[in-house]
């Protein structure tokens, strides 16, 4: 189906464009500066050019939101999966390697797989191998040997999926990918239930006055409905293993579950399958050569709140000690490898930490 711009929707009574943002509370006089921002970045392959120099990642797009991160003052980078188009070494590094002007300026890029990173289809080369391959591009990442952060103690899990802090905040990040060779041809994935234990440990950890949870698949797809969960079409499969989650979210305070995979910008709340609890999803847009549309089933459990299509996108979040404000920006979809953005604010909300900040 041909996408056009008239597929934008917003489902609040914001403009097209934010004429307004909300501020988070200022920090008292006497207090310590607590202003800083981190950016998040949605998928970023590219399928048109599968050789030198893009090797099926989007450099040019990356390249431009990473002059905006810099802009704006962030200090550090976080992508929620499909780095690259199809999963080879080039193809990493090359991802990588287009980060050398955020560590120029002394900021941290956090990468998190997806299900591109994860498999080649044009060829037929073991999950330990494409883990090595991209273990090299991303070394030295939270929960490995030296760093510090903290993975599941699962096999292979060690910075795949981790936590790290920053100042006052945590974040952890959820790998769903395959990273165990169990002689199947694409290896065995952890679930979410696998990881439940060591994310209730980290949510309770007295570490951090917020936390946001990321993976590359989502609670709830608008176009995808293979989720974090499970594979398979049937969005409320696992339910066992959606509620606790979600109950865990909710009950550790985690306001923000941040996704990627669906290639638009769409901001909702779900509620677990068995209803008792909820969270906000955010699916953070696309930095990559293709987008999607919305594709019922949409189920009775989520709430669409904004959403955004066929634009190119990324998060900042604002934090101080009162709370969080992330932004989303975007601008007008590229001519093909070439890319001169002109970002909008599209959506903005906040966060604080306490209902009455005192
Ligand atoms: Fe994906």
């Amino acid at each position: 189906m041909k996408t056009t711009r008239r597929n934008f929707l917003h489902l609040t009574s914001l403009g097209l464009a934010l004429p307004f943002i909300p501020a988070i509370p200022a920090i008292h006089a006497g207090e310590s500066n607590l202003e800083w921002r981190f950016g998040v970045i949605p998928d970023t392959q590219w399928k048109t050019n599968m050789n030198a120099p893009f090797y099926g990642t989007a450099i040019h797009i990356i390249d431009a939101i990473n002059t905006e991160m810099i802009r704006q003052g962030v200090d550090f980078v976080l992508e929620v999966g499909d780095l690259v188009e199809e999963a080879f070494a080039e193809a990493f590094q090359t991802r990588a390697q287009h980060n050398k002007i955020l560590h120029d300026n002394g900021i941290k890029f956090y990468p998190l797989r997806g299900n591109h990173d994860s498999y080649n289809s044009n060829s037929s080369v073991r999950c330990g191998t494409i883990i090595a391959q991209y273990r090299a591009a991303f070394p030295n990442l939270p929960g490995t040997l030296g760093s510090s952060g903290s993975s599941p103690n699962l096999p292979n899990a060690a910075g795949m999926t981790y936590s790290f802090t920053h100042k006052n905040g945590k974040f952890l990040l959820l790998d769903t990918f395959p990273l165990i060779d169990d002689g199947s041809d694409d290896g065995k994935a952890y679930k979410i239930s696998d990881y439940q234990s060591w994310i209730d440990t980290e949510l309770s950890k007295n570490d951090h006055e917020f936390v946001l949870v990321f993976a590359h698949k989502n609670l709830l797809g608008q176009n995808h409905k293979d989720n974090v969960f499970s594979d398979s079409k049937n969005q409320d499969s696992f339910p066992e293993t959606q509620n606790a989650f979600i109950a865990s979210l909710q009950k550790h305070g985690v306001k923000n579950f941040i996704c990627g995979h669906d290639h638009m910008y769409h901001r909702s709340r779900i509620k677990s399958p068995d209803g008792k609890s909820e969270v906000q999803q955010i699916i953070c847009g696309s930095a990559a050569h293709k987008f999607y549309l919305p594709e019922p089933p949409f189920l009775a459990r989520e709430t669409s709140l904004v959403k955004e299509l066929n634009r190119i996108g990324f998060l900042i979040v604002h934090v101080n000690n009162q709370g969080i404000r992330i932004d989303y920006h975007s601008t007008e979809p590229f001519g093909q490898e070439k890319f001169s953005p002109k970002w909008e604010i599209r959506d903005s909300f906040t966060n604080l930490f306490h209902d009455s900040p005192t």
